[in-house]
């Protein structure tokens, strides 16, 4: 489709959900997110040959929380190969992003990537590989998306280390199971970084067209992944990407994405584009309330899903 139809659609779904009422609500329980406004509403599309649509505040940065755990899974599926999937799942776990309780059952092996426990344990697979992890994944993701402007968040860093218990369980948790094998503190200082990680909408829908577009794929002559694991961090999004409201997302909007608390949802249409929705009042299992109400219009309207 011409990004000048998706331009329309997307002007006169914004303009209609604007101003309905918002029933969720800021994330607080990191109090530097409570901290933003509530009223912010951005949307961006990059199609696979570059031309991009914004609307409302599509450039202004944000938290992209659980969004970054696509990031970390690239890179360490990268660097880590199929042996990764002996440390995490790829099943949907139908329980909150930061439930402690399958690990029990599960022996400490992470239900996905995508819930909190598993990026913790992507994490640790970073350390094990990097030298300077924090560093080194920043500057995976400048390249990326060849945008020297991204970074972390220290407010944000620091806010969540001094009140993200429920990571420290779980990193803990995990580590009596000996799937995590390097020091806990390092490993959640790590992990509230790339929480913290900050980007706009049209950042978010620049960075993830790896996932759409082969030709995306390569940054400095490397291959980021290869065309079968772009095909499965896709899959995972689909059935995982979501938390316990995976199965809502497929069934009302239909594309593989991710959401982070901070209000953000990426949404990929593998060989058409990336788009990014921003606002940050969250339903009840922590996705954006008017995010996941733009993208079902969206995709009833384009008749653009994967289905
Ligand atoms: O670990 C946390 O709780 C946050 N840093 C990330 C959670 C998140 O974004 C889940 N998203 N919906």
């Amino acid at each position: 489709m011409q990004i000048k139809k998706y331009q329309k659609i997307i002007t006169e779904i914004y303009s209609d959900i604007k101003d309905v009422e918002d029933l969720g609500k800021v994330a607080n329980y990191i109090p530097e997110l409570g901290n933003v406004s509530a009223d912010n509403f951005g949307i961006n599309i990059t199609k696979i040959n570059n031309e991009s649509f914004g609307i409302g505040n599509f450039e202004g940065k944000f938290s992209i929380q659980s969004i970054s755990k696509i990031l970390t899974l690239t890179l360490a599926y990268k660097l880590e190969g199929e042996k990764l999937w002996q440390r995490v799942d790829v099943e949907p776990s139908g329980n909150p992003f930061n439930s402690l309780q399958q690990l029990e059952s599960d022996y400490g092996i992470p239900r996905n990537p995508f819930i909190n426990s598993g990026a913790i344990v992507v994490c640790d697979v970073l350390i094990s590989h990097l030298q300077n992890p924090k560093e080194e994944f920043l500057n995976f993701c400048r390249e990326l998306s060849n945008n020297f402007t991204l970074n972390y968040s220290e407010k944000v860093a620091t806010s969540e280390k001094n009140t993200g218990f429920r990571n420290v369980a779980l990193c803990n948790f995990i580590k009596s199971f000996k799937n995590i094998k390097n020091n806990v503190d390092e490993v959640l200082d790590f992990y509230f970084h790339i929480c913290s990680l900050e980007m706009s909408c049209k950042e978010l829908s620049e960075i993830f067209l790896y996932l759409a577009d082969d030709k995306f794929r390569t940054h400095k002559e490397n291959s980021v992944l290869t065309e079968s694991q772009a095909k499965r961090i896709n899959a995972i999004m689909l059935t995982c990407g979501f938390y316990d409201e995976s199965g809502e997302f497929a069934f009302r909007v239909g594309l593989p994405g991710k959401s982070g608390v901070g209000g953000g949802i990426v949404a990929i249409h593998p060989d058409e584009f990336c788009i990014a929705v921003w606002s940050p009042k969250l339903n009840k299992k922590g996705n954006s309330y008017k995010g996941m109400l733009f993208l079902e219009n969206f995709t009833t309207k384009t008749a653009c899903s994967i289905f």
